[in-house]
């Protein structure tokens, strides 16, 4: 019970990482906010948790809109007093090379991604300082240390998130708000199932090369990401601030002759 009496909020809570972290943290006593556009999907979420005898909240919101963003942080920190946890998890992606890529969907990438961690933080650290504390996870990626193929408006947003995340780090230390970045390599989620489905004639042999990126010759499950956010949500990670927290079986740290 590493997070007994505390309430979180996860974004993007109704899938894959998401998803698997609203459960880990209910499981783990925490009291959580699950924040996403797919009601159908959210509401599932929540009905699992009370399943396993968790306490949810359902909140529909969209994170790149700033009157949802300030709904959803007062909201959730009125439910049960307060707001100990934001998990900024929401994202989406697209595939592209930079020229390529029609403005609009640059600009809706920009506003989920980190316009959306903006507004969440803008609204949730208020009631963290009037609290005297908290904690912020920012989800970064991979795609953030190195250049991936036809992922520039993502990568652009993951690099923006984890800059982000040292500047936040700095300026609420003394409020006692920690605020790290997940920098996770390719886990087998809807999001990625999608893009082998829309960006390869054979998604079969493109999973099995997205596979050989990592050292590990496999891909994450969500489950393996929402143990690093346990982690940096508990009291283990007292000492960890600003740090991009990186879990990727290997991919950034070389690859083989
Ligand atoms: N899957 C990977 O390989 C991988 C790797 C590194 C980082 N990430 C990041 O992890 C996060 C979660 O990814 P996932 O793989 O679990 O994706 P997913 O598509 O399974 O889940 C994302 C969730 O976010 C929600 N969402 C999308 N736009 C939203 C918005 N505007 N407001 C609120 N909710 C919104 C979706 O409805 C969905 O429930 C993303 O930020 C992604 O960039 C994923």
């Amino acid at each position: 019970m590493r997070l007994a009496g505390r309430v979180a909020l996860i974004t993007g809570a109704a899938s894959g990482i998401g998803q698997a972290t609203a459960l880990l943290f209910a499981q783990e006593g925490a009291r959580v906010a699950v924040v996403d556009i797919d009601e159908t999907a959210g509401q599932e979420t929540v009905r699992t948790i009370a399943a396993v005898g968790g306490e949810a909240l359902w909140v529909h919101a969209d994170v790149s809109v700033a009157e949802d963003a300030r709904r959803a942080a007062d909201a959730v920190a009125g439910w049960r007093g307060r707001l100990d946890i934001l998990f900024n998890n929401a994202g989406i992606s697209n595939v592209g090379v930079l020229h390529e890529i029609p403005e609009d969907e640059w600009d809706r990438v920009m506003a989920v991604n980190v316009r959306g961690v903006y507004l969440m933080a803008k609204y949730a650290v208020p009631h963290m300082i009037a609290q005297g504390g908290g904690c912020i996870i920012n989800m970064s990626s991979g795609a953030a240390l190195l250049g991936l193929e036809r992922r520039a408006a993502y990568s652009a947003t993951k690099g923006a998130v984890l800059a982000l995340t040292r500047a936040m780090a700095v300026d609420y230390a003394d409020h006692h708000i920690r605020v790290n970045a997940l920098c996770p390599g390719t886990v087998y989620t809807p999001f990625v199932e999608r893009y082998l489905r829309t960006s390869y004639t054979d998604p079969e042999a493109a999973l099995e090369r997205l596979k050989q990126r990592q050292l590990t010759g496999t891909l994450a499950r969500p489950e393996e990401i929402a143990a690093a956010a346990l982690y940096l949500a508990s009291d283990d990670a007292a000492f960890v601030t600003g740090a991009p927290f990186i879990i990727d079986g290997g991919m950034t740290a070389g690859r083989r002759a």
